[in-house]
């Protein structure tokens, strides 16, 4: 390989056809005058531009079956001739600098064209070099070069990560290792799962339980999760009418003086809070608003005045102490009543924080801006990580989350995108650079992963992520299979 060109943090490297070149891939350009070397990542293969190489080509080409005679090459060029035109443009991107050992992103030097060696990094001996911690190993794959690709929990510890890619690509797929492997390292982790395809985690491929069967709970609202109006607090229930529900303002002042009234005389329950609007002497059209949005909430069966039936997430928290998940299953229930259970969820987790009841926990929310309500976005990035809860958004339509969003992701675990308004979107916003982005997730092949941010201390590494022993539940149900 050869030195070519330098524009910008761009770096454009010779090859030839023997060498052996994937995008992705790292390439150590070594300086031995000044004993330092550039780290580069290889974006994009090109052919090289050759001048005259079209002529040639052109003159290859055309038809020789007229021309009698026999083929001479008293020089021997031909093979001369094949290797040029095979020869490779390298466009790379510039990481770092390796100096006295020491990785650094210091980028601003350039290496010498005439003695300058290069040759192919690693992923391991550049994980290895960037001092990836390894003091809570979790193991996402492999490398191309087969090497194993481990990256350390505590990265994943009050950060905001990002799962995005295409569909079937493997995303969830992803997000469920991330989470078992937290688990494993005793964490809580709360799932909103909107396909009910982490319900079965606890089940290993075969049917049978597995170590993370007891860690594993599965709430499903309306069914083993329902809640009293007495365990609530009158602000996430406010959160609900307003954001769920639509309720106008002057309902909720009313609503606020019933809420007020049932508590004082502790009978805070469906019924009695049913029975008071109905009878409530105050405006028609109040009433009537309130009286709607009683029947919604009764409707969505989340509600229950028996407290035997009540669950307590403080007392499912303790059941999972020593790492497990809380699996909140969303399938088959309607958006108004998502919403009712995300707000309901998201109020207590907050309250459970506070009080220290919870020292942290790692939410996992697939499609988010199905259930999400537009203010919580931001909060969840900014006042409820100090709070406690660090997010792993996993979508496969990357506009839904918002650029300010992205840019304040620490990590990204990008999947293959084909829609150039997909990876526009991506590559707007995530902290490498668009093109690296573009060039490197339009062909990432299923099942594996560009991952980006501090997990891989800002090296953009592609690995093919390593298969789970459990009931992974992510396909989709097809019509025509040899079943039927
Ligand atoms: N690394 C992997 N090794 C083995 N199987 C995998 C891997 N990743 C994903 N799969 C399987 O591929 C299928 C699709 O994966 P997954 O459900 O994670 O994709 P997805 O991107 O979340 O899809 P969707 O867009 O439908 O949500 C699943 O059956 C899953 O078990
Ligand atoms: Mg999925």
């Amino acid at each position: 390989m050869q030195l070519y060109r330098k524009e910008g943090n761009t770096i454009q490297i010779l090859s030839f056809p023997a060498e052996e070149i994937q995008k992705g891939e790292y390439v150590l350009i070594k300086d031995s005058n000044h004993d330092r070397s550039l780290v580069t990542q290889i974006i994009d293969v090109q052919f090289a531009a050759i001048p005259g190489i079209l002529e040639e080509l052109l003159r290859n080409s055309t038809t020789d079956e007229h021309i009698c005679g026999e083929n001479l090459d008293l020089l021997e060029v031909a093979p001369h001739v094949t290797y040029v035109q095979d020869a490779r443009m390298l466009i790379c991107k510039i990481r770092g600098t390796i100096q006295n050992g020491i990785l650094s992103t210091n980028t601003g030097w350039l290496p010498s064209r005439a003695s300058s060696s290069i040759t192919k990094l690693s992923t391991a001996s550049l994980l290895a070099q960037a001092r990836i911690g390894n003091d809570l190993p979790i193991d996402l794959g492999e490398t191309r070069e087969t090497s194993s690709v481990t990256i350390d929990a505590q990265m994943l510890d009050g950060k905001l990560n990002i799962v995005t890619g295409k569909k079937e690509t493997g995303k969830s797929h992803m997000s469920k290792l991330l989470a078992l492997s937290l688990v494993d390292y005793g964490a809580p982790v709360v799932v909103l799962d909107l396909n009910g395809e982490y319900a079965k985690l606890g089940f290993s491929s075969d049917g049978q339980k597995n170590e993370y069967h007891r860690r594993v709970r599965v709430l499903t609202p309306g069914d083993n999760f329902k809640i009293t109006l007495k365990q609530m607090k009158l602000r996430v229930m406010m959160n609900i009418l307003f954001h769920a529900l639509h309720l106008p303002g002057a309902s909720a002042q009313e609503f606020r003086r019933i809420w007020r009234f049932l508590k004082d005389h502790d009978t805070l329950t469906m019924r009695e809070l049913g029975e008071v609007i109905r009878n409530r002497r105050c405006n028609l059209h109040v009433r009537d608003a309130l009286c709607s949005r009683y029947y919604s909430l009764l409707d969505s069966g989340f509600f229950t005045d028996n407290h035997e039936e009540e669950t307590s997430l403080k007392k499912a928290f303790c059941s999972i102490h020593g790492g497990g998940a809380l699996i909140i299953n969303l399938q088959d229930i309607s958006s108004i009543n998502r919403q009712i259970v995300v707000e309901f969820m998201l109020g207590e987790l907050v309250e459970l924080l506070t009080q220290s009841k919870l020292k942290a926990v790692f939410l996992f929310a697939e499609e988010a801006h199905l259930y999400l309500r537009e203010t919580y976005w931001n909060d969840i990035v900014t006042r409820m990580r100090h709070f406690g809860i660090f997010t792993t958004f996993v979508t496969n339509q990357p506009n839904t989350i918002r650029e300010n969003i992205y840019r304040q992701a620490d990590n990204i675990f990008l999947f293959n995108f084909t829609n150039e308004h997909d990876l526009e979107a991506v590559s707007r916003a995530s902290k490498v650079d668009a093109e690296t982005v573009k060039s490197i997730a339009r062909e990432l092949l299923p099942h594996h992963c560009l991952v980006l941010g501090k997990v891989v201390g800002d090296f953009p590494i592609v690995v093919k992520v390593r298969a789970l022993d459990v009931q992974t539940m992510g396909q989709t149900r097809l019509f025509f299979t040899d079943e039927n």
